[in-house]
């Protein structure tokens, strides 16, 4: 099955769209404002990293928001840039309108809630009036852009009937992708997969349209469940860069691609990501925000490729499939770290005194080693410097 976007035009059945919200959704999250100048850094090296959208604001929210959109709409060459905007709102929609006009390939990403506790206590309105938002939104949307996106809010906790209803008026009133985000984390893989397994079995018109997941990470199934989104046919994957967004943050980008390329024996779809650049990505984020990535954070926390323990060290060295599953260099790292530590073991050690140079006699070795371990008993990080030093006291109480 191929479908005819207009911003993509005919796309294969197994390519998905990558969508890249981390200027939108996780600037969103406390702590992360970035400025303008941050936002366009940003959004270049998300274009030369591949991602197909960058969502690059709400242009309603403020001025700040307003400029930065139509900037990065001004920059940016291939990228489809996006704005966000109410389905209620005639301002939004004009907002997101004239912000994203001077783009060459635009969106406009219109949005309202539709479960029943957002539309009774957030919304304060009937399924009736939603439906009519749906509508005139999208109609007006349609007058920015060709390409026009539409999400069910807390769309995981939607009645199915109403669910179906909605999506068929906003592809009826030209929405040319759905999107159905999980927006507070809650839903499971196997309820994400079989809700778009009903949209497009059920709904006249789903296989005009792409789509779409957007899973937030409350219970840490964010990347799991977008995975099992696209089992159900989604095409697209709404995501940021080191996972960050509203509250616990949303998929992060780099583990799904990740886990896309190292699994293709069981996701066998297509991307324009170029892995080696998602260290650098992750890094200019962190940067900017001042966010360090946690250490143990997959792909591009610092100890993604590191090893300590000497049973793993001598795995590595004799093969590093044996305890690595993709190349640190698919992914921008230079090489395989082997941290020396008290759970190192002699392979390790004497693979880092030919790193620094030194050629010793196996006696010399093992005395050095056992000074080694007591010092790693008393230290959490044993650096160059210190196996330097060991091995110089060693040396000259062996000239002694
Ligand atoms: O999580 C969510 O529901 C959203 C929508 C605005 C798409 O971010
Ligand atoms: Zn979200």
């Amino acid at each position: 099955m191929t479908i005819d976007h207009p911003s993509f035009g005919r796309i294969d059945d197994n390519r998905v769209i990558i969508f890249d919200t981390t200027l939108r959704d996780g600037e969103q999250s406390p702590g992360f404002s970035m400025n303008l100048d941050e936002k366009l850094r940003m959004a270049k090296a998300l274009e030369d990293l591949g991602v197909d959208v960058i969502e690059a604001g709400f242009p309603v929210a403020s001025p700040g928001d307003f400029e930065s959109v139509r900037r990065i709409a001004e920059t940016l060459k291939e990228t489809v840039v996006c704005g966000l905007a109410r389905s209620g709102g005639k301002r939004d929609i004009e907002a997101a309108g004239e912000a994203i006009a001077p783009a060459r390939r635009r969106r406009i990403h219109s949005f309202i809630s539709t479960s029943p506790l957002h539309m009774k206590y957030k919304l304060r309105m009937e399924p009736e009036t939603v439906l009519d938002l749906i509508a005139s939104g999208n109609q007006a949307a349609r007058r920015y852009a060709d390409d026009v996106e539409w999400s069910a809010e807390d769309g995981s906790r939607t009645e199915p009937e109403f669910l179906c209803r909605c999506v068929e008026t906003a592809i009826r009133n030209g929405a040319t992708t759905i999107n159905i985000p999980d927006t507070v984390g809650y839903a499971t893989p196997d309820e994400m997969r079989a809700i778009f397994n009903m949209l497009r079995e059920r709904v006249p018109g789903a296989e005009k349209v792409i789509f779409s997941a957007h899973n937030h990470n409350d219970l840490g199934l964010a990347v799991a469940n977008t995975l099992s989104s696209l089992d159900g046919g989604a095409r697209q994957i709404e995501c940021t860069i080191n996972g960050i967004g509203e509250r616990a943050g949303n998929a992060a980008l780099e583990e799904i691609v990740m886990a896309i390329r190292t699994r293709q024996d069981k996701f066998a779809y297509t991307n324009g990501i170029q892995t080696p650049k998602l260290l650098s990505v992750s890094r200019m984020l962190a940067n900017i925000t001042s966010f360090d990535v946690q250490p143990n954070k997959a792909i591009v926390g610092r100890n993604a490729f590191a090893h300590e323990s000497g049973i793993h060290q001598d795995g590595i060295l004799k093969n590093a499939q044996t305890y690595e599953i993709m190349t640190p260099e698919s992914v921008g790292w230079t090489k395989t770290s082997l941290v020396l530590g008290k759970h190192s073991g002699r392979a390790a050690f004497r693979d880092k005194l030919a790193s620094l140079g030194y050629q010793l006699e196996d006696a010399m070795v093992q005395q050095a080693f056992e000074r080694f371990k007591i010092l790693a008993d008393q230290k959490k990080t044993v650096f160059d410097d210190d196996i330097r030093a060991l091995v110089d006291d060693e040396t000259r109480d062996h000239e002694h």
